[in-house]
């Protein structure tokens, strides 16, 4: 993210009039959600209702609620629960499940999935939704190391005469200046941290830490850095404190999805992911129910003695009607475990037979012992979609002529707001086709003629179908 910087002196003016390259995060695609930014609660746990706070509009009553559960989950006392999203196509369940992981921060963790992930060919169902729970269990471990932490001032590798071959050189050692608070320190490292510390593209300027195990670890950039031109992704970080040589009480967040894997494929290496990869000596190369087993024993182990902290969050399981019932009684299983996430489901069904049952019908196509709390969205107004609507547009970068916004809000109320949503973009382009910077009524006009809502098709396709023979 940094690599501009690098080449370029702190002080180049003539840089700084150039236009601004766009930026990544303004280039990229746009993705339904993309507004979405939280639940937009204030501290009491209340919708804001006057700003489309966090990107939402209205559903006061599910955004207060997912946010009693985003507090529940922080304090772990909702682990092992489903809560089921329940409402209308388009009426933000999805949206709401995208809040909630921003509300959860990345220190907890976060684990979507769609019902129909579970039919694979490859890996059993049972197997797939197996790994998403341990995907949301987070272990968060503590250690105190000696390491040497400072704003890197030089490094500088010295080269010298390859032995076994005739071509090229190789490092022999790499000169490394770490500056912290208290002072400076020259350091004499072996190649293969230079290694690393180019693979995390550590620049002079960046703040780092150095394990005794050779690990290398970019902190961020350094404070005094800040003034000059550089990305805005950058997280500045001031000098360290204390001298470089100390001891240091890392953290580091994974997840017990992550150790499974690690142990099945050990890579071998100073990372933390690697050490964590030998925790168990499997010689395994698949992810078993026993190497889960084992991790699980090692990790048990690392809490009993301080070292670790279980971080349950949060599985995401959208479009849950499509889950089977083997599928369901797994589940049941899985929120019993004694390591279990908290599980969000989110349908759009009503009364629905259970798949892969020949009878049984139940509320949302889920078995009953499963919905315990249910959360509903409610289909929204008028009003309500207009101010979505203007959110989306601001966020294209799309102007809207007098009374489009209405126009769409109406159209969106009659159908869902997702059609009033996919509206604005193909609108724009007729509005370019036809020289216009911004969307004017004559242009969704056009594109009423162009497509169709799905009630209208519908209704068009049983009206064709009444007139066959
Ligand atoms: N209250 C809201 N405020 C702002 N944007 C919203 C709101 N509700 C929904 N949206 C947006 O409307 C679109 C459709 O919502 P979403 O995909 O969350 O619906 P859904 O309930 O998951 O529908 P489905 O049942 O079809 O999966 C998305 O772009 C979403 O971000
Ligand atoms: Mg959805």
């Amino acid at each position: 993210m940094k690599a501009s910087t690098s080449s370029m002196p702190s002080s180049a003016p003539v840089a700084h009039k150039a236009p601004l390259p766009p930026s990544s995060s303004r280039s990229s695609r746009i993705a339904p959600h993309s507004h979405i930014k939280g639940l937009g609660l204030n501290s009491e746990g209340r919708a804001i209702t006057d700003t489309a706070a966090g990107g939402f509009v209205g559903q006061e009553n599910a955004r207060e609620a997912c946010g009693i559960i985003v507090d529940l989950v922080k304090s772990r006392r909702f682990s092992g629960r489903a809560l089921l999203l329940v409402g209308a196509p388009g009426t933000g369940k999805t949206a709401l499940a995208l809040a909630v992981s921003h509300e959860l921060g990345s220190k907890v963790p976060f684990c979507p999935m769609v019902g129909s992930e579970v039919y694979s060919t490859e890996v059993k169902k049972t197997e797939v939704l197996a790994e998403s729970f341990r995907r949301a269990i987070g272990l968060r471990i503590k250690e105190t190391k000696e390491v040497y932490e400072g704003e890197v001032t030089e490094m500088t590798p010295s080269e010298s005469e390859n032995p076994l071959s005739g071509y090229g050189k190789t490092i022999s050692h790499v000169v490394v200046g770490l500056k912290s608070v208290k002072g400076t320190k020259q350091l004499r490292l072996d190649p293969s941290i230079y290694e690393a510390m180019l693979k995390e593209k550590i620049v002079v300027g960046d703040v780092i830490y150095i394990e005794h195990s050779g690990a290398v670890k970019r902190v961020g950039r350094s404070d005094a850095y800040a003034s000059s031109y550089d990305l805005e992704s950058e997280t500045y970080v001031p000098l360290p404190k204390g001298d470089v040589h100390k001891r240091k009480e890392l953290v580091q967040d994974v997840t017990l999805g992550d150790l499974d894997a690690a142990n099945a494929r050990p890579q071998g290496g100073q990372d933390i992911m690697s050490v964590m990869g030998s925790l168990v000596k499997s010689g395994r190369t698949e992810v078993t129910e026993k190497l889960r087993k084992e991790v699980n024993k090692v990790v048990k182990g690392y809490v009993d003695q301080g070292v670790a902290e279980v971080v349950p969050g949060v599985v995401f399981i959208d479009e849950v009607h499509m889950l089977d019932i083997e599928c369901f009684t797994y589940l049941n299983a899985l929120l019993e475990s004694p390591m279990a996430p908290t599980v969000i489901l989110a349908t759009n069904r009503g009364n629905a037979s259970v798949r892969g049952t020949q009878d049984l019908v139940a509320p949302h196509g889920i078995p009953v012992d499963l919905l315990d709390r249910l959360v509903f969205t409610e289909p929204y107004s008028k009003d309500q979609v207009a101010r979505v609507l203007q959110l989306r547009a601001n966020i294209e970068g799309l102007k809207l002529a007098e009374g489009v916004r209405d126009m769409l809000a109406t159209e969106g109320e009659k159908t869902s707001l997702r059609y009033a949503l996919q509206l604005l973009a193909p609108a724009s382009i007729i509005a370019s086709i036809n020289d216009r910077s911004e969307i004017s009524l004559e242009d969704v006009g056009e594109m009423n003629e162009l497509f169709l809502d799905a009630k209208t098709s519908a209704a068009m396709i049983s009206a064709s179908e009444k007139l066959k023979p």
